[in-house]
């Protein structure tokens, strides 16, 4: 006799990140219990005692979606540095508002920001991390959610006595380190401390990889000569932008033997040379987003003319590529496992605000575009659709390698006895007419997307997180009561296998000490 099962979903298409094959779903308690063969097409096992059924012959049936990149409650528009280049602006999302989109789009599972500023209170990374929490708890949360941590200052008593604290305490197990931004960057030796201090806890170095001294001379080069519409923060940022410094991310990484994540790689200039890094059996993990697949140079000039100040709707860093030659490398980066993961960057700031997209010149205007709702279905739409990656890849992209890669596996990001019971179920193939995507369809605090317009074949049917379903056929079901913090693990990916163990003049055999 089984167990009385909560719910029972049966004769799904159930896809992970490396088989399809028709199974029975037992959830009980909010975890999958039992998994079975689908039972004689569409009859319920006699011997399973349910209380709900879910038949969802024909559909596809996967873990959640994870999404690794969210940007939520962060304000930067007060402080000491109130407005630092181009990341000043006030998020339109909380967490009410940014979980209640993720789940409308699929997702499960959020991995936020707590972002440190140069301000003196934010000196300590555990207050940082204590008041977004704050922010998380004044909501609550439709999905479980946890913290990054993003670190702008190299102060070596913090680092020392607080990383440990955030691990153990808090389960954050990455952090975040710009190269750009002038309040925000950290010099190369800056950058070495805290890398060294990150590995030494056993915590992943999430980069944001943009030479910042080329993006200066070039902004001032651009401001000289009067050209501030948006779209010329494109110009700002050409791919060698991007290319220099991942480049030079990996030569301090390596020096130390660090594990590297490379966030929101919009380039091939990127790409290459993390797969050039790769190849060398370095620990060097990347992101794509879906603005990279989905945009180019071009949509900054999208509105009414190319200088309509409307065009900052689509600013984000680093820039979509010139044209659509990046788009393709970038999809064989996912094809070929440049690419870890596939996470959404959700920044959203709304265009018709004070503190979001309407200001000064493209110097000014925050970086960032919404898209933790559009994430899955535009990689469904525009990457399994196609055939230019396969359903268990987009498994692999979209859920199992975050939680791999942030430490939540295999509780997150799997289909098997003992996990979260954490789903998403698609519409089975052509039966959704195609549509055209508007804002009003989208469940975030933002005034816009990017995707206007943009023709879809699937959405999300049903998301379901801890046995619960609460998503189903465009309506939400969840209460902002469901979503529980997380605590995190260390990265489950690996140290990669590189030549520089064997070699005994190596740096990191003395430095760590
Ligand atoms: O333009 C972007 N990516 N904004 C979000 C902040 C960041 O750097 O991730
Ligand atoms: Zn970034
Ligand atoms: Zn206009
Ligand atoms: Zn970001």
């Amino acid at each position: 006799m089984s167990p009385k099962f909560d719910l029972v979903i049966v004769n799904g298409v159930v896809v992970t990140a490396s088989d399809v094959s028709s199974f029975d779903i037992g959830i009980k308690n909010g975890k999958i219990h039992t998994l079975a063969p689908s039972w004689n097409g569409n009859a319920i096992r006699p011997s399973w005692n349910i209380s709900r059924v879910f038949d969802s012959t024909t559909y596809q049936v996967m873990p959640g979606g994870i999404d690794g990149h969210v940007h939520l409650c962060q304000d930067l528009t007060t402080g000491p540095n109130p407005c630092p280049l181009g990341l000043g602006g006030q998020c339109a999302d909380n967490f009410e508002t940014g979980s209640r989109s993720a789940v409308c789009g699929g997702t499960t599972t959020i991995i936020t920001f707590a972002t440190q500023t140069r301000a003196e209170e934010d000196r300590s990374l555990l207050k940082v991390v204590e008041a977004y929490n704050g922010r998380a708890q004044a909501t609550g949360s439709y999905i479980d959610y946890a913290f990054h941590i993003i670190i702008v200052r190299d102060d070596k008593d913090v680092l020392e006595t607080e990383l440990p604290v955030l691990v153990k305490k808090w389960g954050i197990t990455s952090c975040k380190l710009f190269m750009t931004y002038e309040t925000m960057r950290l010099q190369d030796y800056q950058l070495l401390d805290v890398m060294l201090a990150a590995l030494k806890n056993s915590i992943t170095t999430m980069i944001h990889a943009e030479n910042g001294d080329m993006i200066e001379w070039l902004t001032e080069k651009l401001e000289s000569k009067g050209m501030l519409a948006p779209h010329y923060h494109a110009l700002s940022r050409p791919p060698s932008v991007e290319g220099e410094a991942a480049n030079r991310a990996i030569v301090l990484a390596e020096l130390i033997e660090n594990p590297l994540l490379f966030v929101h790689v919009g380039s091939s200039a990127s790409a290459n040379v993390i797969r050039a890094a790769q190849t060398r059996g370095l620990p060097i993990f990347a992101e794509t987003c879906p603005q990279y697949l989905n945009l180019t140079w071009e949509d900054l000039k999208r509105f009414h003319s190319p200088t309509c100040f409307e065009n900052s709707k689509m600013i984000c860093s680093p820039p979509p590529g010139p044209d659509s030659s990046d788009q393709d490398a970038l999809y064989l980066g996912l094809h070929n496992g440049t690419f870890t993961i596939f996470s959404s960057d959700h920044c959203p700031y709304k265009y018709d605000d004070p503190h979001g997209k309407m200001v000064g010149s493209f110097r000014l205007i925050p970086n960032g575009i919404p898209g933790v709702e559009t994430r899955l279905p535009l990689l469904f739409t525009r990457g399994v659709s196609t055939g230019r990656i396969t359903p268990q890849k987009f498994v692999e992209l979209a859920s199992t390698n975050p939680a791999k890669l942030y430490g939540l596996y295999p509780r997150k990001g799997a289909i098997l006895p003992g996990s979260d019971a954490d789903i998403v179920i698609w519409h089975p193939e052509g039966s959704l007419p195609p549509f055209k995507l508007t804002n009003r369809h989208l469940h975030h605090n933002v005034d816009y997307t990017p995707y206007e317009g943009m023709e879809f074949d699937n959405w999300p049917r049903y998301t379901i997180a801890h046995g619960k379903v609460i998503w189903a056929n465009g309506e939400l079901l969840g209460s902002l009561r469901d979503g529980k913090y997380l605590r995190r693990g260390p990265n489950q990916l690996g140290k990669g296998v590189a030549h520089f163990k064997k070699d005994p003049r190596r740096v990191a055999a003395w430095v760590h000490g």
